[in-house]
């Protein structure tokens, strides 16, 4: 039995669009998944069903062996946090402080114990000097990382990250990309994202296309298909790009290829 079991999943907007048009997922317990997918391809909302914000018009989504429905969503919101997309929609709190606290308040946490999570996680995140700051007075990429450090001090089992690194800058994209790779193996992971760097590093891709999944597999099983995720509309690796120049030139010769790859970095 997978951690996350997703069968024939639909859901629509209104009665036009086609959000998520008949999705099926296995994700297994300790796995690094990486969802990839162009805008409006369905990641969010697929997200949004997963932890009972959305609720399907067909199909079953089970979490840990339990089916989602009315009576089990609160059950299944203990084991999943996620970090949205947009991290104006999620905060709570006067302070960052009382922002990370929310969660660890809900489940009692003693105040001790607290007080060390929310050094723990902010230091983590970079965020301990903003304690006592407004969230809504931060940058884009400030309440990212606050967002981050209350769901990891909450310490869910699952965690989906929804394109948590969109608005931070290089320094922040590996930052969170180092805490994110941190809990590789320690938690179930899915992280939405459009961009195929990131996935090199998962356990399954899953590529999502006019709300199907086009693709899953291993990043390399489905890195080789180029031509669907172009169809799919992903930017191809830059190292992807190149070896197809190779591959359509008529170079056989390793320094060759060596002074090939440099032009075609080089070229226009
Ligand atoms: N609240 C909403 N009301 C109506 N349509 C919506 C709503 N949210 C999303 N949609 C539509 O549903 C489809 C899937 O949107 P979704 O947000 O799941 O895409 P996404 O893959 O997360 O895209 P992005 O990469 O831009 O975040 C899109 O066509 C979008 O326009
Ligand atoms: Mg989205």
């Amino acid at each position: 039995m997978s951690l996350i079991e997703v069968r024939n999943l639909y859901f629509r907007y209104n009665s036009s669009d086609r959000a998520v048009n008949g999705v099926n997922l296995d994700i297994d317990k300790g796995e690094f998944v990486c969802i990839l997918g162009h805008n409006g391809s369905g990641k969010s909302t697929l997200a949004k069903l997963l932890v009972g914000l959305l609720e399907a018009r067909k199909g079953s989504i089970k979490i840990d062996g339990i089916e989602l429905n009315e009576d089990s969503v609160d059950e299944i919101r203990k084991k999943i946090g996620i970090v949205f997309q947009n991290p104006d929609n999620q905060f709570v709190g006067i302070t960052v402080k009382d922002d990370i606290a929310f969660g660890l308040e809900n489940r009692k946490v003693e105040k001790h114990e607290m007080e060390e999570l929310i050094d723990k996680y902010s230091t983590m995140v970079r965020m301990n000097e903003f304690l006592d700051r407004n969230p809504e007075d931060l940058s884009g990429g400030e309440k990212q990382r606050v967002a981050i450090a209350g769901i990891l001090a909450i310490n869910p089992e699952i965690i989906i990250f929804d394109e948590a690194t969109a608005m931070l800058d290089p320094k922040g994209v590996g930052e969170v990309m180092e805490v994110i790779n941190s809990l590789k193996s320690k938690k179930t992971i899915i992280s939405i994202t459009h961009n195929l760097n990131e996935a090199i590093m998962a356990d399954k891709v899953i590529v999502m296309n006019e709300g199907k999944v086009v693709l899953s597999g291993k990043p390399n099983e489905v890195f080789e298909n180029i031509e669907i995720l172009k169809n799919s509309k992903l930017d191809i690796l830059d190292s992807m790009k190149l070896l197809e120049k190779v591959d359509n030139s008529n170079i056989n010769l390793k320094e060759e290829v060596k002074t090939a790859l440099w032009e075609l970095t080089y070229q226009k």
